[in-house]
């Protein structure tokens, strides 16, 4: 079975380096063909390469070279360009990840061509559609046929949204259901997050080889992280300042470091609030060097969906920067807090941190599709 993978961003790479490591247990007793599209939606070193080489991600059999643009303009050449390719491979499924411009470009090529797509990270609702994150994921769940959702809140949202006809909600449902005229219902499956795979294992590696807190003379819980890089935050030059000067005061008497995504350093420049001397600005980082800050740091200041939850993941109390939160669990069990709701210090969470599944995610993903396809 060839299975064809489309990614374009960051936290993609993160997302399938986890079911690359699983297809690659499989694929000799099991015949799985895995091959990758890049669409070069990230494509500086410090946002792409990086995690290809640290997490031994193997060189994509296409490079899309979309590059950047307006949001009309990266997706349709995602999706013209994704086309071409899946024309000559005619895989017999596309699988894509999370809820990037790149994932949903990827998904229309796909279902435009009958061919049956498997979206990882599905469910995940902040029900904001000023977001174009939001836009992505809704659109590409109703695209799909195999829902791998995170947690069961997932589960749910695409329920609420008529999203499991085929009634599985568990790893092992029934037979592949069908409707007359062969058309496959959409199945869905709470696996676990993928992430958690990924951070399990890089974690190991960075703790062994990472050299970041003595670069950058940290002491350990001395300091603060800082992530800020969604449009909704950085687009709007009102909401941006408000962030700094919220960022300023809650952080006044620590050290800060702030890897800058390049979104947020053009935006940057056009602010007149400024972020305070305590607030070391790096460029952005690989992910051993990330997690190692992140494992490390005293609080997480972030707009990042990835890194909330690798701060539950490690401990570690985060404040999100913005209105809502998809990763509703995190704050439930208190490791999370909307800084809207932040009132100083906040006691690190005391809820258990088990709602992302067991840390074997893509291993459930790998043996649901090869029961589904083949059966
Ligand atoms: C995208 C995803 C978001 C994800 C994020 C991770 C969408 C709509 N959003 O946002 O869900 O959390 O990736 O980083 O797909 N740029 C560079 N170098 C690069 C890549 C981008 O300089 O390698 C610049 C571009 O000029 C662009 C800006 O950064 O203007 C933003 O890049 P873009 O791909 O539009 O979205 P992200 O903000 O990265």
């Amino acid at each position: 079975m060839k299975i064809l993978h489309i990614l374009g961003a960051r936290p993609q790479f993160v997302k399938y380096a986890a079911v690359e490591a699983a297809i690659t247990r499989r694929s000799s007793q099991d015949g799985l063909i895995n091959k990758l599209i890049h669409t070069g939606q990230h494509y500086d070193y410090c946002l792409s390469k990086i995690f290809f080489d640290e997490l031994r991600i193997k060189e994509p059999e296409y490079h899309l070279d979309v590059g950047s643009g307006k949001h009309g303009q990266q997706t349709a050449l995602v999706l013209q360009r994704a086309e071409e390719v899946l024309c000559i491979e005619r895989p017999a499924l596309v699988v894509v990840y999370g809820d990037t411009n790149s994932t949903l470009g990827g998904a229309l090529a796909a279902a435009k061509l009958h061919i049956p797509i498997a979206h990882v990270e599905s469910g995940l609702r902040s029900f904001n559609k000023r977001m174009p994150e939001e836009i992505n994921r809704v659109l590409t769940d109703h695209l799909s046929s195999f829902l791998f959702c995170p947690s069961e809140t997932a589960v749910n949202n695409l329920e609420m949204e008529g999203i499991n006809l085929g009634g599985h909600k568990g790893m092992h449902g029934a037979a592949f259901s069908s409707m007359p005229g062969g058309c496959r219902l959409p199945v869905v499956f709470n696996v676990g997050d993928v992430m958690y795979d990924t951070c399990l294992h890089a974690l190991r590696i960075a703790l062994e080889r990472s050299a970041i807190l003595t670069q950058l003379s940290l002491g350990v819980k001395r300091y603060d992280l800082l992530t800020l890089h969604r449009a909704e935050n950085t687009d709007d030059i009102e909401t941006l300042e408000e962030l700094i000067l919220f960022l300023n005061g809650a952080t006044a008497a620590r050290q800060v470091i702030f890897p800058m995504h390049p979104r947020m350093a053009k935006a940057y420049q056009l602010t007149r609030t400024k972020l305070g001397g305590h607030v070391k600005i790096i460029p952005p980082l690989g992910y051993f060097d990330l997690l190692m800050l992140l494992n490390n740091a005293g609080r997480l200041f972030t707009d990042s969906g990835g890194m909330q939850k690798e701060a539950y993941w490690l401990g570690v109390p985060c404040i999100t920067l913005r209105e809502e939160t998809e990763w509703v669990e995190t704050v439930s069990s208190g490791w999370n807090v909307l800084y809207k709701n932040y009132r100083g210090e906040h006691q690190p969470g005391i809820g258990r941190r088990n709602a992302y599944g067991d840390g074997a995610a893509a291993e459930h993903i790998v043996d649901v599709l090869l029961k589904r396809m083949n059966g």
